[in-house]
């Protein structure tokens, strides 16, 4: 077939989906003899060859990185650290907290004042992914207030509340966890969401953490670093963009740590 690198072009299969943790190469073997590999959007025979960069290959309709150069980093972002790649006022960026090679780039975006986890990459395909509104992945944010919400105030935050004239939130999941403080967790990515839903319900944000972007937590790590995601991670998070807008996160070993130390580094 055309569509097929020639003899002996490309990577075998097994070999890349096991380089993003998909398991041993039998493993693998398995995954595609069971049908669930697609490349291009067509189930992939046993012994088939892909070429890196060119072919898109999904498993159970999750996109696999394929590229042995891609990078996923987790970057604990403190305050007063723009978003972008440059800022005419000359703040500290994002890009100055991560190793200027291989070259990344945000996924979304946090506000400057801010504070939390926030993905960099330069694997676009998994960066389109996770910020089409479709997909909506789960954020959870903890939201130190001015003044401790009412259960009124805590209703409408959770049904969904208009944050600008005819633009009305989806419906979040909201926890009252001390006096003035609240968990929040969102699927939609609306400019300086929290804040603003925060503020509509009369108790502005005083400070805003990111602590959760679907599967990932990370309480232990420090304002200001980075750490590169592993394979499984990359595919816990792929997985969870292709499930869709509110699906829960994975229950993996880093999620079962966030739930036994509910506040982050950035959040004490
Ligand atoms: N909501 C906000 O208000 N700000 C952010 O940076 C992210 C979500």
């Amino acid at each position: 077939m055309s569509t097929l690198p020639p003899e002996g072009e490309g990577e075998r299969l097994q070999k890349v989906l096991a380089r993003a943790g998909y398991g041993s190469r039998r493993a693998c073997d398995e995954l595609v003899a069971e049908g669930r590999v697609t490349v291009n959007g067509v189930p992939a025979e046993p012994g088939r060859r892909v070429a890196p960069g060119r072919d898109l290959v999904a498993v159970d309709g999750a996109p696999v990185g394929i590229l042995p150069d891609h990078v996923v980093y987790l970057l604990n972002k403190p305050a007063g650290v723009i978003t972008t790649a440059s800022d005419p006022e000359g703040r500290p960026t994002v890009l100055g907290l991560v190793p200027p090679e291989p070259r990344v780039f945000p996924v979304g975006r946090l506000d400057v004042p801010t504070e939390g986890l926030l993905l960099m990459t330069n694997d676009g395909q998994l960066a389109q992914l996770l910020a089409h509104p479709s997909h909506g992945v789960e954020k959870e944010y903890l939201a130190e207030l001015e003044g401790d919400p009412t259960p009124a105030a805590l209703r409408r935050l959770r049904e969904g509340v208009e944050i600008e004239p005819g633009v009305v939130t989806a419906p979040a999941r909201v926890a009252r966890r001390a006096p003035g403080v609240v968990r929040i967790v969102i699927h939609e990515g609306r400019y300086r969401q929290v804040r603003r839903m925060c503020a509509a319900v009369g108790f502005p944000v005083r400070r805003l953490v990111r602590t959760r972007i679907g599967p990932l937590v990370d309480p232990h790590l420090p304002p200001g670093q980075y750490r590169r995601l592993d394979a499984g991670e990359v595919r816990a998070l792929a997985e969870a963009a292709a499930a869709g807008p509110g699906r829960p996160a994975a229950k993996g070993r880093r999620a079962r740590r966030a739930a036994a130390s509910p506040v982050p580094a950035a959040g004490r």
